[in-house]
């Protein structure tokens, strides 16, 4: 079997998502689809230099299909001519042969269509374009979007190129068919995917995850998932295996292990942890933890309209006469500045000596004075009156202030989300989560929810509900915080006791950034202490937050403390 190749044009290559498969992935997911079928007729529906069609055919010949009728059962697809001359090149140099169709996948009707060029397979096999919506746009995005939706599968427009190829791939299947696809690992992971991931269970009557431990493509930095999946009818669980590479594939032949069911509905981002780190997450949150929306509910910041006028820093104010009265003091833009457990008045103090925007525009509505007419001025000569947000209320020069909350939540992170107390007691704008405490809440909760947030388990929930963003960025709105596991009421209570004294210490070292040496003292006292975990235990925990956050990182060394 020949080696996959390298890419002659890269950029060209990544326009058409064109990473090709290692041929040992593409022996092992051909050697299953086929099983011992010498007759079955097998698809690649994106076939490029025929790594899959050339590991179809020498399996099929190997159980004794005739040479000369492998045209009528190997079937690839591809909308790029040179590399399908290239695909007939390497089967004929192996003796070998395929039917080979040039053409835009989307544009052939499904066997039940008229006008199918194909026959229903028993097989479809293959490693479909990554293309991410930015560049999967126009008329190529429409006739996959609506082939995917001729199956009932409904994406949205940030779909990448391959969930409407999987889909409009198994249109060829016949009902007892086989899959097997690599496919990108978010598949487990992001929002627009959900549909992809509630078609497999009612499509398939079983369906196989593969999951690798390290990246499988030279040229590609996207984690791959094989998924193998068969029959149909719908099924409750999934077989997950975990394996460090390709080579570890040659053992595996029948999927009959290690089942799992999947949550009815959002993302299987835990699925990506070994089944021991999965299951000792599910039971010390059913058994410890509650939701952060068990707290209180995460509300959203002030929404201004344009943050850069109605936020204003002291010098500001000073220019243009604005009284204290006619402001609110608010947390600035942004969240670099949430470093510590708390946003104390002195911490709002030098944000404001240091020139930041710690003041939000909220003079009453009958203000007539020169002072705000002067500002008003310049709102009107930079345009903000215009600004959507302020053409909607009346007067636009008032933005609908958001109470202060108890805690501040940081949404977008790199590492981890933040719970902020407020103690400075000032507003805050969309940058931002706010928190307000129910009235049942421990009364020590907003000085120990910040602190006690930096357990492993908090974290991991936090990757596992979060959505990962370009960058590595991992973003949560108010429904995906209001899921965030937080140490139940007792828990918190007992653990806080056992801290409180510590907490000036453990706030030094955060705003220092050393927030894993916090992190570890956190899951001592909480996970181990209290809780009554083991060591190895909260190790594990500790790792599978680790390895979720590298892995939307991206990054595959550990992070240094306070790196
Ligand atoms: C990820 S590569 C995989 C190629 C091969 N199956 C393998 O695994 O090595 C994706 C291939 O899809 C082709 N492709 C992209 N969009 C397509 C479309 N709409 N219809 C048919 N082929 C397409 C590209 O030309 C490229 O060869």
């Amino acid at each position: 079997m020949s080696e996959a190749r390298p890419p002659v044009t890269p950029n060209l290559r990544k326009a058409r998502g064109a990473f090709f498969t290692p041929s040992a992935i593409a022996d092992f997911l051909s050697d299953w689809a086929i099983g011992d079928d010498p007759d079955a007729k097998v698809l690649d529906p994106t076939c490029g230099e025929a790594v899959f069609l050339l590991s179809t055919a020498a399996r099929l010949r190997e159980l004794g299909a005739p040479a000369n009728a492998l045209d009528q059962q190997v079937f690839g697809v591809d909308l790029h001519q040179p590399s399908l001359d290239s695909a007939m090149g390497l089967l004929e140099t192996e003796g070998l042969d395929a039917r080979l169709i040039a053409a835009d996948f989307f544009g052939l009707p499904s066997p039940s269509q008229l006008g199918c060029p194909l026959p229903e397979m028993d097989a479809v096999v293959g490693n479909p374009p990554y293309v991410r919506y930015q560049q999967h746009v126009g008329d190529s995005r429409s006739r996959s979007l609506s082939a995917a939706l001729q199956q009932g599968v409904r994406l949205n427009r940030l779909a990448s190129s391959w969930a409407a190829l999987l889909v409009h791939a198994c249109a060829f299947l016949k009902p007892e068919g086989r899959l097997a696809m690599v496919l990108p690992a978010e598949l487990l992971t992001v929002n627009y995917a959900e549909p992809i991931r509630l078609w497999l269970r009612r499509r398939f009557a079983a369906v196989n995850l593969v999951l690798f431990e390290r990246l499988q493509f030279a040229d590609a930095q996207e984690k791959v998932v094989l998924v193998v999946a068969q029959g149909s009818g719908g099924c409750d669980a999934f077989s997950l295996y975990h394996v460090e590479d390709a080579e570890d594939l040659r053992g595996m032949r029948h999927f009959n292990h290690l089942t799992v069911v999947p949550e009815d509905e959002g993302k299987w981002t835990d699925l990506l942890l070994p089944l021991r780190q999965r299951q000792l997450f599910k039971r010390v949150n059913q058994e410890h933890f509650v939701t952060l929306g068990t707290y209180g509910a995460p509300t959203l910041g002030t929404v201004t309209g344009a943050n850069d006028y109605f936020a204003l820093s002291e010098a500001t104010r000073l220019e243009y006469g604005l009284s204290e009265g006619q402001l609110a003091p608010i947390s600035p833009p942004g969240t670099k500045h949430l470093r510590g457990l708390s946003f104390t008045r002195r911490d709002w103090e030098a944000l404001r000596d240091a020139g930041e925007a710690v003041w939000l525009l909220y003079p009453l509505v009958d203000d007539d004075t020169e002072a705000l007419r002067a500002y008003l001025g310049i709102g009107e000569v930079r345009g903000v009156p215009e600004a959507y947000k302020c053409q909607k209320r009346s007067p636009w020069w008032r933005p609908p202030i958001v109470p202060a909350p108890d805690l501040f939540f940081t949404y977008m992170s790199h590492r981890y989300p933040k719970l902020v107390r407020n103690s400075a007691k000032t507003s805050f704008l969309n940058s931002m989560h706010g928190l307000r405490l129910r009235e049942d809440a421990p009364k020590s909760a907003s000085s120990a929810l910040p602190l006690l947030a930096l357990n492993s388990v908090t974290m991991l929930g936090a990757e596992v509900h979060g959505r990962s963003y370009g960058g590595g960025v991992l973003k949560m709105e108010p429904r995906e915080a209001s899921k965030l596991p937080m140490p139940s009421p007792e828990a918190l209570r007992s653990a806080w006791n056992l801290l409180r004294n510590e907490k000036g210490t453990l706030d030094r070292q955060l705003r220092d950034g050393r927030w894993i040496s916090v992190a570890k003292r956190v899951d001592e006292v909480l996970l181990r202490r209290v809780l009554g975990l083991s060591p190895n235990e909260a190790q594990e925990l500790y790792e599978a937050a680790l390895s979720l956050r590298e892995r939307r990182i991206g990054r595959e060394t550990k992070p240094a403390d306070g790196g």
